[in-house]
């Protein structure tokens, strides 16, 4: 997407742009994942139903998931490519998958996937919200706040 046409000169500054903040994301996201297992939040008030709360945990474990799943297969792509990931252009991290330019192609179709796959869970997501808020008229949203 990035590599089609309009990038222009910009091309390498937005490649490398994407994979530091994507690198960024891999640390931010561990901590957060832990701090969460460590910390769990109070449980869905009872009026919500139970097929809401299912898919409201299904939800956020896919985000989990698949937001720590993303960054990961971007390197294992780039690597198998091969090219550098340059962090902000501070440092560089290390390889993590052999040159394969077939697998490489493969691993960045899966990653195309897995990103439409979180735009759309975040659509859905972001609509829940709007729905408790407005709708319900619950505090689902103050919950972020005050817990
Ligand atoms: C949560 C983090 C990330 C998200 C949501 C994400 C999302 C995306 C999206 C939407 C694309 C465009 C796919 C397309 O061309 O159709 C893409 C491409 C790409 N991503 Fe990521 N990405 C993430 C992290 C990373 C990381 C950490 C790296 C490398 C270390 C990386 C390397 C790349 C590269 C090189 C491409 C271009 C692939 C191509 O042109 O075929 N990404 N990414
Ligand atoms: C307008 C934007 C957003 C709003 C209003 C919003 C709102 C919320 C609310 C109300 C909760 C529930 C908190 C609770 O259980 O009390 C939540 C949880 C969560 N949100 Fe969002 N969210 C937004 C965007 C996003 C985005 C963009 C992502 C990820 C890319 C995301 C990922 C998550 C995850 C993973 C949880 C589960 C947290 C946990 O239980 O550990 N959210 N969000």
């Amino acid at each position: 997407m990035i590599a089609n046409g309009w990038g222009g000169s910009q091309k390498d500054l937005l490649y490398d742009l994407h994979r530091s903040l994507g690198a960024v994301l891999i640390l931010i996201l561990v901590l957060r994942l832990f701090y969460r297992l460590a910390n769990p939040p109070l449980p869905l008030p009872n009026d919500i139903p139970a097929m809401q709360q299912r898919a409201a945990n299904m939800t956020h474990w896919s985000l989990y998931a698949l937001l720590i799943a993303e960054p990961f297969l971007g390197w294992a792509a780039t690597s198998a490519y091969p090219a550098a990931v340059t962090v902000f252009g501070w440092f560089k991290l290390p390889s993590i998958w052999p040159v394969n330019s077939a697998l490489s192609e493969l691993l960045f179709s899966v990653h195309r996937w897995i990103a439409f796959a979180i735009a759309f869970l975040v659509v859905a997501h972001i609509a829940a919200a709007l729905y408790h808020h407005f709708v319900r008229k619950d505090r689902m949203l103050m919950r972020m706040v005050t817990g």
